[in-house]
């Protein structure tokens, strides 16, 4: 069975499109205003049940009501990136993608069922972009640290920056050379992050498009309870994380807080729990809340595309009108990015939180990268 599926499949006139993808390891120098907590990282499965039922208590702002002041972190931090190009070259614009909670950068490029879920083929392979996926800092192959007080939002916020100063400069490998546009992609934690990165640095991307995504904050306890989370160092294959790393426990959680009803095949769920389940960090858990909540300045062109059944942004359903002015909840992101050029809202029917993993993932790939040809070229 051959690599790349799609070059075949979308082979014009026997030219040959094939990716070309390298990892590499990004050293970046990143400085961050991280917050301190009276908050004791979770040891036992008890402890981090408990601190799911503390963090999701009604009528409480938990972070709030533990945080107890400031502190500057710096250092050099080691990022796993993966950048790839088309088979004749670098492109004009590289889409800089961002994973969400309970995954790493192979969210973007699934080998599951020879890479026809994969988003990165359909960007550089038929949209003939660049893209860069990146562990983001603190999971996956990129370095670990102190899942309390230093893998925080804003610790990885900077690292996002960092990357994308890297990729206008032309200095993420000695082979690339810079990039004129850099588009940022997030899928949940990762849109949240490229919402806040935005929301820092108005001018430093040329479009966004914000998977899974909503700025409801609302529901986000849905997720913390349904993932039955559990020491990310008990599971095998995540034995090396520090405690306060934690994971979501087994297919049940992964299929209530990323799957909807009938979209998507069995085997990719036992694929994903035994291949792509990576954790989050009580720290990160304590800090994304207040950084989304912020007005963002951003001009540049905006895309949400959130599944009709994301459950952490929409509660199930994407369609309950949030007001008179929004007809759905993505609509009202708008709000949040009052001048955002040709903002856009597209609700995927039926689908859920993990758009990539299910059966509609075509027409999410095609409408981001439409989009993103349409209003910021390639
Ligand atoms: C990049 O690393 C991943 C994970 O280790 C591996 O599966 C993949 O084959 C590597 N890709 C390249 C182009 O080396
Ligand atoms: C949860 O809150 C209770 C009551 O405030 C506290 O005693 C306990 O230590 C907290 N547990 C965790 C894991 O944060
Ligand atoms: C890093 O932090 C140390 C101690 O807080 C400080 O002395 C130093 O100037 C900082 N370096 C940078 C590059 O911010
Ligand atoms: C996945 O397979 C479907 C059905 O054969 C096809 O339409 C689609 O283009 C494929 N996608 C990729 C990325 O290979
Ligand atoms: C680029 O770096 C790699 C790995 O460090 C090295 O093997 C390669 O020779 C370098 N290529 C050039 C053109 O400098
Ligand atoms: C979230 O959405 C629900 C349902 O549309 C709405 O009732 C609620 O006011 C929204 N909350 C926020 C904070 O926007
Ligand atoms: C907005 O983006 C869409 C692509 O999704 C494009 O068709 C349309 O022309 C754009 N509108 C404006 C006013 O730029």
């Amino acid at each position: 069975m051959k690599t790349f599926t799609t070059a075949t499949i979308f082979g014009l006139a026997g030219l040959s499109l094939a990716r070309q993808c390298q990892n590499i390891s990004v050293p970046v120098t990143i400085s961050s205003v991280n917050a301190e907590f009276n908050v004791k990282t979770p040891v036992t499965d008890i402890e981090v049940t408990d601190f799911v039922l503390n963090y999701t208590q009604l009528g409480k702002n938990f972070p709030a009501s533990v945080k107890t002041g400031t502190k500057t972190i710096n250092g050099t931090y080691k990022l796993a990136v993966t950048l790839c190009n088309p088979d004749d070259g670098q492109s004009d614009t590289v889409q800089l993608l961002s994973h969400g909670g309970g995954f790493d950068r192979t969210y973007w490029d699934i080998p599951f069922n020879s890479y026809n879920y994969s988003y990165v083929a359909v960007a550089v392979d038929q949209f003939h972009y660049s893209t860069l996926t990146w562990d983001r800092l603190g999971f996956g192959q990129s370095q670990h640290g102190d899942a309390l007080n230093e893998i925080q939002f804003q610790l990885e916020t900077e690292a996002l920056n960092a990357l994308t100063t890297l990729l206008r400069q032309g200095k993420i490998s000695n082979t690339s050379k810079p990039f004129a546009k850099v588009v940022h992609i997030g899928h949940s934690f990762g849109s949240a992050l490229t919402y806040a990165f935005t929301q820092q640095h108005p001018t430093a991307s040329n479009g966004i498009a914000l998977t899974g995504f909503s700025t409801n904050g609302s529901f986000a306890s849905l997720l913390a309870y349904g993932s039955n989370f559990i020491q990310a160092n008990t599971l095998p294959h995540l034995k090396h994380y520090p405690n306060g790393y934690i994971a979501v426990s087994d297919a049940s959680a992964l299929h209530i807080g990323f799957l909807a009803p009938n979209q998507f095949d069995p085997a990719i769920l036992t694929y994903a729990i035994q291949n792509l389940n990576t954790p989050i960090t009580i720290g990160e858990m304590l800090t994304f809340g207040s950084a989304v909540s912020q007005a963002n300045s951003f001009a540049g062109p905006t895309l949400v595309i959130t599944g009709e059944r994301d459950l952490p942004f929409c509660g199930g359903n994407c369609f309950v009108s949030p007001s008179a002015e929004f007809a759905t909840i993505p609509d009202a992101v708008k709000a949040a990015l009052p001048q955002s050029r040709n903002f856009t809202a597209v609700v995927v029917p039926d689908a859920g939180h993990g758009l990539n993993l299910e059966f509609g993932h075509g027409f999410t790939y095609r409408t981001v990268n439409e989009y993103l040809l349409e209003n910021v070229g390639v």
